[in-house]
C-alpha cells in the first residue's frame, strides 16, 4: 500500500521519480507527490488522482528543477485522497519533506502533543507528525534526527526525508513495509519495489526492519537502530524490465493470464530432476514426520490457493491440514507449537496479517515454510524455509499468475512431503511427477480452449449478482474466481460449497440469477449435477465449468467453460483460466479500470 521513491545523482530528479512512480501505481492510485531539492529549497508539487495528473501538473517532470528528491503514490489511510493529503507532508517551516507508506499507530497522541505546543497541522495524514517532529528535535545531524524521531513512532512505517539543509542526500528508514536500496553510478534510489528500479539498476539492497540509510550520489550507507553502520550484501535482479511492461497487451492483468503457462514452468521446471521433486528447502522430506499437523495461512487470493493446497496435502500426505485467514489467525490465541508447520503463502511476501500470523506462529514454536513471488521480501526472510514461486513481477492488482504459481509450489510440496513421509506408491508418485511437469501445457490448453469467453462475457456481464458453486477443489476454485469477478468488475459474487447453498442462499436464486457451477472434478460430477438441477428449477441460468469433451454438461448448463483434463488433484490451476478471462472480459464490458480497480492496492501492508 502506497509506493515510494527517492533519487539523488546528477540527472533532474522529477522525470526519474515520475517514472519510478507510474510503475508503482499499483501499489495505490488515488493521489501523488513529488519533492525535489532545487537551488532554493524543497520545492513540492502534489495532486489527487493518478500519478498522469500528477505528471500534468509538472510537464513531464520538467517543471520542477532539482537533482535529489522523494515521491509518493498513494493508498488513503488517514484523510480522504485530496491535494492536501497527498504525500509529501512538509514541516512547518520547510525543513523535512517525508513520503510514507504504512500507519503511524500513534499519530493521535503524538499530534495532540504537537498541537499543544503550538504546531498547525495542514493535513489528515497520520505522516504530518512525522514532519514535524523532525523539525522540531532537529539538531543540524539529519541522519541522527531520522533516528530520534523513528524512535518515537509506532506502528509501521517505509519513510524517505529530504531536508533542506542537505541537498543531494536522502535519509530513508523501514519498519515493517517493503525498502529498497537501488545502486547506480554517480546516483542512487530507494523504492518500495523494486519494479521502480529496474530500467535503471540491477543492483540493489533489500533492508531489514529497523535499518536506516543515507543515500547521496556517490555513497549508500546502511544503519541499524542503533546507528552502527551495517554491512548489506547487494542483490542483482535477474528480470528485465519488459517484464514489468505491457509488452502489447492492453491490460497487464491479461498479459498475466497469458503468462501463466510459463509461469508455472518456472514454478515447476527446477524442482523436477530425474523423474523426482526436489525443493532444495533446509528439511528433508522425512523431517515432515515431526509435524503432526500443517497449517496453511494467507490472504485474499492467496488464501484461495492455501485451501486448494489443503485438499492436496491431505490427500497425498495424509496429515491433518487446516487453513486460516492471517488476519484471524493472528488475533486468534492459536493451539499451535513445535509440531506444527505453518505454511504462510503470499505474492507480495508483504501482507502485513501475513507477516503478523508468521510471527505469531513462530513464537509459539511452529516451523514456517513461505510461498512467496517476490525476492527478499519480508515473509521470504523471516520463514525458516522458502519456495519462491518464480512468477516474475505481477502489476496487475488483480493476481492470477500470482495465484497459480501459488498452486504449482503447493503441488510440488505435497508430492514432496508425501514421498518423504512414505505415503504414497512409487507407481501414483511418477503418475503425480508428470502431471507436475505436464502443468505448463495444460495451463495453456486452457487458454487456447475459451477463445469464446468474450463472447459469455458479452451475453453475462449486466448480472447484478452472480454465485460461484462448487465442491472439494472446485470450490477451492469457486472462491477464487467469484473474487477476480467482484474485486474487477464490482459485480457482486459469492462462492458456496455447493451443498450447502440450499441452507439459506438458495433463497436468492431466481430467474436473474447466473450461478457459475464448476464441476471438474469425477467423483463429485454426480453430485454437482444435482446442486445444478436444484438451481435450475428456481429459474438461474447456469454457466458451467466442466472437463473438456465432457458432453453430458449441456443437458443442464445454458453455457459451458472447459477445463483440459489431467490429474484432478492439480484442477484448480487450470479450471482458474476461463474464470479470469471471464472476470476480465465482464470489466472490460463495463468499462472498468482493470488493473486498478477502485479503493484496492496490490500489496496490502496495513491491517
Ligand atoms: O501478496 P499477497 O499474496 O500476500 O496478497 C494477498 C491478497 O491481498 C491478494 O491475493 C488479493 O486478494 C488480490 N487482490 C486478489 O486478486
Amino acid at each position: 500500500m502506497c509506493g515510494i521513491v527517492g533519487y539523488t545523482g546528477a540527472q533532474q530528479a522529477a522525470p526519474i521519480l515520475l517514472e519510478g512512480l507510474r510503475r508503482l501505481e499499483y501499489r495505490g492510485y488515488d493521489s501523488a507527490g513529488v519533492a525535489v531539492h532545487g537551488g532554493g529549497g524543497i520545492e513540492m508539487v502534489k495532486a489527487s488522482g493518478t500519478v498522469e495528473r500528477l505528471a500534468e501538473k509538472i510537464d513531464g517532470g520538467a517543471a520542477m528543477h532539482g537533482v535529489c528528491g522523494i515521491a509518493h503514490t498513494r493508498w488513503a489511510t488517514h484523510g480522504a485522497p485530496t491535494d492536501t493529503n497527498a504525500h509529501p507532508h512538509l514541516s512547518e517551516h520547510g525543513t523535512f519533506a517525508v513520503v510514507h507508506n504504512g500507519i503511524i499507530e500513534n499519530y493521535a497522541a503524538l499530534r495532540a502533543e504537537l498541537t499543544a505546543a503550538g504546531c498547525v497541522f495542514r493535513s489528515e495524514t497520520d505522516t504530518e507528525v512525522v514532519a514535524h517532529l523532525l523539525e522540531r528535535s532537529y539538531d543540524g545531524d539529519f541522519l541522527r534526527t531520522v533516528m530520534r524521531t523513528a524512535a518515537r513512532l509506532e506502528g509501521s512505517y517505509v519513510l524517505g526525508v529530504l531536508c533542506a539543509d542537505e541537498p543531494g542526500r536522502l535519509v530513508c528508514v523501514k519498519e515493517a513495509g517493503p525498502l529498497i536500496l537501488g545502486l547506480g553510478i554517480g546516483e542512487n534510489y530507494f523504492a518500495s519495489d523494486v519494479t521502480a528500479l529496474v530500467g535503471r539498476t540491477k543492483n540493489v539492497i533489500y533492508l531489514d526492519d529497523g535499518e536506516f540509510a543515507s543515500l547521496t550520489p556517490e555513497s549508500v550507507t546502511v544503519y541499524d537502530r542503533t546507528g552502527r553502520e551495517v554491512t548489506k550484501t547487494v542483490s542483482r535482479v535477474v528480470w528485465d524490465l519488459e517484464a514489468a511492461e505491457k509488452g502489447g497487451y492492453e491490460h497487464f492483468m491479461l498479459k498475466e493470464i497469458m503468462e501463466q503457462p510459463r509461469a508455472v514452468k518456472s514454478t515447476i521446471a527446477p524442482r523436477l530432476r530425474s523423474g523426482r521433486v526436489e525443493l532444495d528447502i533446509g528439511w528433508s522430506a522425512a523431517d515432515m514426520a515431526s509435524f503432526r499437523r500443517i497449517v496453511l495461512t494467507g490472504c485474499g487470493s492467496a488464501y484461495h490457493a492455501a485451501v486448494a493446497g489443503k485438499y492436496v496435502i491431505e490427500s497425498l500426505c495424509r496429515v491433518p491440514v487446516e487453513t486460516e485467514l492471517a488476519s484471524e489467525l493472528r488475533y486468534r490465541d492459536p493451539i499451535i507449537g513445535p509440531d506444527t508447520l505453518l505454511i504462510a503463502v503470499s505474492q507480495s511476501g508483504e501482507t502485513a496479517d501475513t507477516i503478523a500470523a508468521m510471527r505469531e506462529c513462530a513464537s509459539r514454536g511452529a516451523k514456517v515454510l513461505a510461498i512467496v513471488n517476490v525476492v527478499g521480501s519480508t515473509i521470504a526472510r523471516l520463514a525458516d524455509e522458502v519456495i519462491y514461486t518464480h512468477a516474475g513481477p505481477e502489476i496487475a492488482v488483480a493476481t492470477t499468475k500470482g495465484y497459480t504459481t501459488q498452486l504449482a509450489a503447493l503441488y510440488l510440496f505435497a508430492v514432496w512431503a508425501a514421498e518423504g513421509l512414505g505415503r504414497i506408491e512409487k507407481t501414483r508418485y511418477n503418475e503425480l511427477v508428470a502431471a507436475l511437469s505436464a502443468l505448463p501445457a495444460r495451463m495453456q490448453r486452457a487458454i487456447d480452449l475459451n477463445t469464446h469467453v468474450r463472447y459469455l462475457a458479452g451475453r453475462w456481464h449486466g448480472q447484478g449478482a452472480m454465485f460461484f458453486i462448487g465442491r472439494g477443489m472446485d470450490y477451492a476454485a469457486a472462491m477464487e474466481g467469484s473474487l477476480k469477478l467482484k474485486e474487477i468488475s464490482y459485480i457482486h459474487s459469492e462462492a458456496y460449497a455447493a451443498g450447502e447453498l440450499k441452507h439459506g442462499t438458495i433463497a436468492l436464486i431466481d430467474e436473474k440469477r447466473l450461478v457459475v457451477a464448476l464441476c471438474c472434478q469425477t467423483a463429485l460430477f454426480g453430485k454437482m449435477m444435482s446442486n445444478v438441477e436444484e438451481v435450475k428449477a428456481r429459474g438461474a441460468r447456469v454457466l458451467a465449468v466442466a472437463p473438456e469433451g465432457d458432453r453430458r454438461i449441456f443437458a443442464d448448463a445454458d453455457d459451458v467453460l472447459f477445463a483440459p483434463k489431467g490429474e484432478e488433484l492439480f484442477v484448480a490451476a487450470p479450471e482458474l483460466v476461463p474464470l479470469q478471462l471471464f472476470a476480465y472480459y465482464v470489466a472490460l464490458e463495463n468499462g472498468c479500470d482493470i488493473d486498478k480497480p477502485r479503493n484496492l492496492a496490490k500489496s496490502v501492508t496495513v491491517e
